[in-house]
């Protein structure tokens, strides 16, 4: 039996820790043939397909990206993509497909999979706002690399005085941000799910001046706004699945507290750093444990659905419950980590 796997959206740590528990479970428990999909769903839509054998996976369980490549194609936006998809589905005879991939990936999985297309999914996002699964792999990495560049930039602040800004990911949620932020001690926390107010920004700011702090980290994830404003932009445009660009309100917030306090700002915007390189041991765990689940649910026949983490258990979610909401930040975790803002 031949099953295919891809990896599509952005990419996170632990993605070739999937390929390589899927892989070995699938050819050593199993039997089966892997074949590797190229770059998301553009290589189902061109039948680009690799051979996956144990010596393919060697090697690959610290190595940060996909060896599959990710694109951000949305198969619905192509001509014929549907049908040159099951097409060519049917013409390598893959009687599976192992999808990685975030909400967008996995919502274009849901809707295949309701036309015929026998698919699982595996969570994956350093956003972590997939929705029946407590965290994607990824995020654990993402938090960490946040959590150290706010240990890095707290040294600078408090030497020369200043409010050092951190930017993060997190597209439509705050989660690298809310977690981040507690990790490493950030003075304010500013998240999508709770747009501020620049004037209560500088109060925090002033609290901490007040007792002697001259200086202060604002951590800031990219879809944080102000009161009755919309999001801010990097550029216009959007992606096939109609997502803008984020990015800016780091240098926003900064230049709004020069105005109004006489105070020196820095902002850093940590972009794909925090996407790159190697997964943390417990992004390498859970995106084993995933792979490992997903190549189970395969054997099992049971299509239409994605492993998920509950509590500390692998368990599998129905696909047409992820996709139809988005896991926001918890916002009693928010209201918790407001003591130690300011
Ligand atoms: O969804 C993952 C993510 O890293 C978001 O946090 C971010 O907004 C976006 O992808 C960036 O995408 P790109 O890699 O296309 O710049």
């Amino acid at each position: 039996m031949k099953v295919g796997i891809l990896s599509g959206g952005g990419d996170a740590p632990g993605i070739n820790a999937v390929i390589r528990a899927v892989v070995r479970k699938g050819i050593r428990n199993y039997g089966y043939e892997l074949v590797g999909i190229r770059d998301g769903w553009q290589g189902l839509i061109e039948g680009n397909f690799i051979s996956l054998d144990l010596e393919a996976i060697s090697g690959l369980l610290s190595r940060g990206g996909s060896i599959l490549g990710t694109s951000r194609t949305n198969p619905f936006k192509h001509e014929r993509g549907i049908q040159k998809i099951l097409k060519n589905v049917e013409q390598k005879s893959l009687s599976g497909v192992v999808v990685i991939g975030g909400e967008d990936t996995l919502g274009v999985a849901y809707k295949l999979y309701e036309k015929g297309l026998p698919c699982v999914g595996v969570p994956k996002t350093i956003d972590n706002d997939l929705a029946g699964t407590d965290y994607t792999f990824g995020f654990n990495t993402a938090v960490h690399i946040a959590t150290e560049t706010l240990d890095r930039l707290h040294t600078t602040a408090e030497a020369h005085h200043r409010v050092m800004i951190l930017e993060v990911m997190g597209r439509y949620t705050g989660w690298i941000a809310l977690e981040a932020g507690i990790a490493g001690g950030a003075s304010i926390i500013l998240i999508p799910e709770k747009p501020f107010d620049i004037d209560e920004v500088c109060g925090y700011i002033k609290q901490r001046q007040n007792r002697g702090k001259i200086f202060s980290l604002i951590i800031v994830a990219e879809g944080a706004r102000p009161k009755g404003c919309t999001e801010i932009r990097y550029s216009s445009g959007v992606d096939e699945f109609g997502h803008p660009r984020l990015g800016g309100v780091g240098y926003y917030i900064g230049k709004e507290i020069e105005k109004r306090m006489d105070i020196e700002t820095r902002v850093v915007v940590l972009g794909h750093l925090q996407r790159g390189g190697s997964p943390t041991a417990f992004d390498r765990i859970l995106a084993t444990r995933y792979g490992i689940a997903a190549i189970d649910l395969v054997h099992k026949g049971q299509f239409g659905h994605m492993v998920a983490l509950q509590g500390n258990k692998i368990v599998s979610v129905q696909l047409k419950d992820v996709v139809k909401k988005r896991k926001t930040v918890d916002l009693r975790l928010y209201e918790r980590a407001k003591v130690f803002f300011g």
